[in-house]
């Protein structure tokens, strides 16, 4: 089963010129793997420099906006995304919930959004702490909720363009990644929240990715469960030398 690895730059680099050096060097890496899909979300400003550059590569906004266009001051729409080379996008990364308030209403409307104008989703979902995510596995809790709201009304037809990422928030950037058993237990529930909205056979195809701290020692141990499609990748993205092994690894599993 061929890997999916998102590598999310987050608000990263600064510079043009530290830009295009990190693409360059992840084009060159993501070359030598085969059986894997590498798909990079720089920030929306150096989409420009990458579009007609991708070739091994898949281009990703971090986030889209709801409506089509107009007057929406800062906002990036599904087909901004699409005219610059994108074929995802990552909707409700739990940094978006957090900081710029994103509501699971929000995230369902630009689910929609992207779907409609022909992108695949990374939908983000999670707990915040590690008691929520403990309770998750046994009672109806974090995941299902975010789930059940962010699919709203999506057709049966689009379902597999979504991609759902979880991603605990207490394992985002602070080096503790949550452990295989935990993500296997996480992707089976997601996949019986699929089977329940929409059908069992969706719930069987769709792609669950883990993210979380996700680095070149531990991303073997993700992708070797079965029900684990792939990974999607903050801090280690931006190191060339890392996210190279962890592609490597990747075509392995
Ligand atoms: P991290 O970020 O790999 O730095 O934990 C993952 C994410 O936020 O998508």
């Amino acid at each position: 089963m061929r890997k999916i690895i998102v590598a999310n730059w987050k608000m990263n680099p600064n510079l043009l010129a530290e830009a295009k050096s990190l693409f360059r060097k992840v084009r060159q890496a993501s070359q030598g793997v085969k059986n894997v899909t590498t798909v990079i979300c720089p920030p929306f400003v150096w989409l420009p420099l990458f579009s007609k550059q991708k070739k091994s590569i898949f281009l990703g906004g971090q986030d889209v906006f709801w409506e089509t266009q107009g007057a929406f001051t800062g906002e990036v729409s599904p087909l901004m995304l699409k005219e610059l080379g994108c074929q995802y996008v990552i909707v409700g990364h739990s940094e978006r919930r957090e900081f710029l308030g994103e509501t699971n209403e929000m995230i369902n409307q630009k689910v929609k959004a992207a779907l409609k104008a022909g992108l695949k989703v990374v939908l983000c979902v999670g707990e915040k702490t590690r008691i929520e995510t403990k309770k998750s596995k046994v009672v109806s809790g974090v995941i299902e909720e975010q789930l059940q709201k962010a699919l709203s009304g999506i057709s049966t037809r689009l379902v597999l363009d979504i991609l759902v990422a979880y991603e605990p928030i207490w394992a985002i950037g602070t080096g503790v990644a949550d452990n295989p058993d935990d993500v296997l237990q996480a992707s089976l529930l997601i996949r019986k929240v699929v089977a329940k909205l929409f059908s069992q056979e969706k719930a069987e195809k769709i792609k669950v990715l883990y993210g979380g701290s996700v680095t070149s020692k531990n991303v073997a141990s993700f992708l070797a469960q079965p029900n684990i499609d792939g990974a999607l990748i903050g801090t280690a993205s931006l190191k060339p030398e890392e996210f190279s092994k962890i592609l490597k690894i990747a075509a392995k599993s």
